[in-house]
């Protein structure tokens, strides 16, 4: 049975995932008005993947016989001052995510919940991934901004050399 504080940490965090989803289709709709629409596929993707991040905690719920309690999802914001903004919001969303997902793998330790740490083990994986898809686009971002394209351009021919050449 899910302790009352373990079910209220994880009602929380269903929020927090939909607040993320919410974020990130928001920054979606921004890039496609800035006729960027590579970019707001990818973000668009990621409102999609959030969602999915928010049903696995509720269906963790509904398995563990505990209640599901809906919250209120804050407004996102809706304007970045430019592509690198948002995606260092984008970073820095993300890891601020996974610190609240390592407080809620402590609240199981603390709730000796060992299905809830397995369960979260995932998530913990995941932001790690999550992560790294971020600050790849925001250093390469940076690049840009300091560099122009041309710098990728070539870095991506680098990178197609075979081991044999
Ligand atoms: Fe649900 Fe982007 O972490």
């Amino acid at each position: 049975m899910l302790s009352k504080t373990m079910q209220d940490a994880i009602n929380e965090q269903i929020k927090n995932e939909l607040y993320s989803a919410y974020l990130y289709l928001s920054m979606s709709a921004h890039f496609d008005e800035k006729n960027l629409p590579g970019f707001a596929k990818w973000l668009r993707v990621q409102f999609e993947e959030e969602q999915g991040h928010a049903l696995k905690f509720y269906d963790y719920i509904i398995e563990r016989g505990g209640r599901v309690a809906l919250q209120a999802i804050p407004q996102p914001p809706s304007e970045w001052a430019s592509d690198l903004a948002a995606f260092q919001q984008v970073l820095q969303h993300e890891q601020h995510v996974t610190a609240l997902i390592h407080k809620l793998y402590e609240t199981a330790l603390a709730e000796k919940d060992y299905a809830a740490q397995f369960m979260l083990q995932w998530f913990i994986n995941e932001q790690v991934e999550e992560e790294k898809n971020a600050s790849e686009i925001v250093a390469q971002l940076e690049l840009i901004e300091a560099r122009g394209t041309a710098v990728l351009m070539l870095d991506h021919r680098l990178g197609k050399r075979g081991g044999e050449d």
